[in-house]
C-alpha cells in the first residue's frame, strides 16, 4: 500500500455551520478542497485510527467521488475498517443507528440535506461521533483551526473501490464491507413499532398513504419498509428512485417544495388517508392528512401526548427537548406528564448530551425534525412509522387526532418566515439592533399584548456545563405568544434570516383559522420590531413555513 503525503495550502473558509461543512459543489470541487477537511476531521478523530467507520450519503452529485477520496484517505489513517453503504448510499438516520450497532468510532455523513443537489447544488460533510450523533461544537471549531494551518494530507494511491455491489475488499490493511443500507435500521424500526398492526391498516383495504422520498436517499427506505414489510398500497412511495440532482428539485419536506405530493392529499375524498415525506439525507419529515397539515411543531407535541401507547416506548417519556424556535406546544404536553421539557439551541447536536444523560426520550424541531433515544440524530421515516403506528393504534385519522390534541391541550398557530441571500452586513445589523433594542422592548405593550421578555437566547448544557451565547432573540409576550429572530447556519448564499411566530389559543371556536391569518398582527409586530421592509427592501418573506 503506498500512502502518499500530498502537498496542499489551507483553505480560509471551512467552518463547519449548524451541521457540518455545507458549500456549492463548485467550493468542493477546487483542488484539494475536500482532503483538507477530511484530514482536518482526522486530525481531531483521534479514536478512528485503528476502528470502525461508517460512511455514506444521501446520493447527491459528488456523493461517490467523495466517498472514493475518504476510503483512501482512511486506509492511510490506518482505519482498521469501514462499513460503507452500497452505491454509496447511507440516510443520515441510518449512519447514526450503525455507528451505535457496531459501536464504530464515527462516521462521515456525506451531505447538504435538504440543500439542492447537482453540479450547480450544494454538497456537505458531517462528522459523527461515537455515540452516533453529530460531533459537538468544540470537535467542529477544533477541525476549523487544523483547517486554517493544514499544508498536507495522505492518501493511498490505489483504483476505486467498487460500491455497486455489496461485498467486502481492502485497501491495504482496512476492510472495506459494502453493504444493504437498508437492513440494520429496518430491524431497528420494526422493534420500536407494531409493524403488524400497520400492516393490518393497509390490509384492511381502507387506508392509503403515499410516502414522497423527493428522489432522495429515503427511497430504497421506503421501498423496503412501506411497500415490502408493511404491504402498503401501490403508490405508497413517489419519486423512490434517489438521482443525483434530486430529479431538479428541492428536496425539503414542506409545502411548497413537496408540491405533488400536498395535491395528491388534496385530491378530494379518494385521496390517500395519510401522507408524508422526508428531505435529502432523511432526516426530516412532513407529516400530512387528507387536506391537511400537521406543523412540526405540533407533531412532536401529539408524539410526545401519545408515545406510552407504541411498543418502544411503553415506559413513556422521561424528559423532552425542543430547540428555541420551536413552539412551545411541546411544553404544555410536558407540563401536564410532569416531565422535564429542555429549549435547546437550533441544531440536533445539542440534544446529544440529554439523550446520552437519560434526561429525554424524544426531541424535535420546527425545522420538520424530530427523532427519540434510538439513534443521536433527527429520523424521518421513524416519524413516519411513529404516526403510522399511532393511527393503527387510535383508528382515527390525522386530523382527529390533531384537533382533539389542539382541544386537550390548546393550540399553538405557528409560522415561520424566511429571508434569503440577504447581505451578510444588513442580516448582521438587524441582529444586533435587535439585540440592543431587546431590554428596552420589555414592558412595552402591542396591541394591549405586554413583552414580558425580549432577549437573546443562551444555553448552558445541563450535562457538561458548557455555555453557549447568541442563539436569537425571542420576544415573549404576555398571552404567551412569541417572536424569534435568528440568522440561519446552514446557508451557502449570503445570509437567511429567520422569523418565527407563535400564538396560544385556547379557545375551540378559534381553532379554524388559516394560519397566517391567526397570526397576522403578530407578523406585523415582527415586521416593525425589526423594520424588515426597510432593511430589507422586499415585499414579503421568500418562503413561508
Ligand atoms: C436548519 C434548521 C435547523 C436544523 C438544521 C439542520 O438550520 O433551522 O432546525 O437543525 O437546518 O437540518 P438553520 O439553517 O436554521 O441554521
Ligand atoms: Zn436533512
Amino acid at each position: 500500500m503506498k500512502i502518499l503525503n500530498k502537498k496542499t495550502s489551507p483553505y480560509r473558509n471551512q467552518r463547519p455551520g449548524t451541521s457540518g461543512l455545507r458549500k456549492k459543489v463548485k467550493v468542493f470541487q477546487q483542488e484539494h478542497y475536500l482532503e483538507n477537511f477530511v484530514q482536518s476531521i482526522f486530525a481531531n478523530a483521534k479514536g478512528l485510527k485503528g476502528h470502525l467507520l461508517i460512511l455514506g450519503g444521501d446520493g447527491r452529485y459528488y456523493n461517490t467521488h467523495a466517498i472514493q477520496i475518504i476510503l483512501k484517505m482512511s486506509a492511510a489513517l490506518g482505519v482498521k475498517r469501514v462499513i460503507v453503504g452500497e452505491d454509496g448510499l447511507l440516510s443520515t438516520p441510518a449512519i447514526s443507528c450503525l455507528i451505535r450497532k457496531h459501536h464504530a468510532a464515527g462516521g462521515i455523513i456525506l451531505s447538504a440535506s435538504h440543500n439542492p443537489g447537482g453540479p450547480e447544488g450544494d454538497f456537505g460533510i458531517k462528522f459523527n461521533i461515537a455515540n452516533g450523533g453529530p460531533a459537538p461544537t468544540g470537535f467542529t471549531d477544533a477541525v476549523y483551526e487544523t483547517s486554517k494551518t493544514l499544508y498536507e494530507y495522505q492518501i493511498v494511491d490505489c483504483d476505486n473501490v467498487p460500491l455497486d455491489k455489496q461485498q467486502t475488499c481492502y485497501i491495504g490493511d482496512m476492510q472495506i464491507d459494502v453493504i444493504d443500507p437498508v437492513g440494520d435500521y429496518a430491524q431497528l424500526m420494526e422493534h420500536l413499532f407494531d409493524f403488524e398492526k400497520i400492516k393490518s391498516l393497509f390490509t384492511s383495504g381502507l387506508f392509503t398513504m403515499c410516502f414522497d422520498a423527493m428522489h432522495a436517499v429515503t427511497g430504497p427506505y421506503a421501498i423496503e419498509i412501506f411497500n415490502k414489510r408493511l404491504s402498503a398500497n401501490v403508490g405508497a412511495v413517489i419519486n423512490g428512485i434517489p438521482r443525483e440532482d434530486f430529479g431538479g428539485g428541492h428536496p425539503d419536506p414542506n409545502l411548497t417544495h413537496a408540491r405533488e405530493l400536498v395535491e395528491r392529499l388534496n385530491s378530494g375524498p379518494g385521496a390517500p388517508g395519510f401522507g408524508a415525506a422526508s428531505d435529502g439525507d432523511g432526516d426530516r419529515n412532513m407529516i400530512l392528512g387528507r387536506n391537511f397539515y400537521v406543523n412540526a411543531s405540533d407533531s412532536l407535541a401529539i408524539m410526545a401526548a401519545n408515545a406510552h401507547l407504541l411498543p418502544g416506548y411503553r415506559q413513556g417519556n422521561c424528559g423532552i427537548a425542543r430547540s428555541l424556535p420551536t413552539s412551545r406546544a411541546v411544553d404544555k404536553v410536558a407540563d401536564s406528564l410532569g416531565i422535564d421539557c429542555y429549549e435547546t439551541p437550533t441544531g440536533w447536536k445539542y440534544f446529544g448530551n440529554l439523550l446520552d444523560d437519560s434526561r429525554i426520550t424524544l426531541c424535535g424541531e420546527e425545522s420538520f425534525g424530530s427523532g427519540s433515544d434510538h439513534i443521536r440524530e433527527k429520523d424521518g421515516i421513524w416519524a413516519v412509522l411513529f404516526w403510522l403506528n399511532l393511527i393503527a393504534v387510535k383508528q382515527q385519522s390525522v386530523e382527529e387526532i390533531t384537533r382533539l390534541h389542539w382541544k386537550r391541550f390548546g393550540r399553538h398557530y405557528y409560522t415561520r418566515h424566511d429571508y434569503n441571500a440577504i447581505e451578510n452586513n444588513v442580516a448582521e445589523a438587524l441582529m444586533q439592533d435587535l439585540r440592543d433594542s431587546g431590554p428596552s422592548l420589555t414592558g412595552q405593550t402591542y396591541s394591549k399584548n405586554k413583552v414580558l421578555l425580549c432577549d437573546d437566547f443562551c444555553y448552558r448544557d445541563p450535562v457538561d456545563n458548557n455555555l453557549s451565547k447568541n442563539h436569537g432573540i425571542r420576544i415573549l409576550f404576555e398571552d404567551e405568544s412569541r417572536i424569534v429572530f435568528r440568522l440561519s447556519g446552514t446557508g451557502t448564499e449570503g445570509a437567511t434570516l429567520r422569523i418565527y411566530i407563535e400564538r396560544f389559543v385556547t379557545d375551540l371556536s378559534l381553532h379554524d383559522m388559516p394560519t397566517q391569518t391567526a397570526l397576522a398582527e403578530l407578523i406585523g409586530i415582527a415586521n416593525s420590531v425589526a423594520d424588515i421592509k426597510n432593511r430589507l427592501n422586499r415585499d414579503g418573506p421568500d418562503v413561508i413555513t
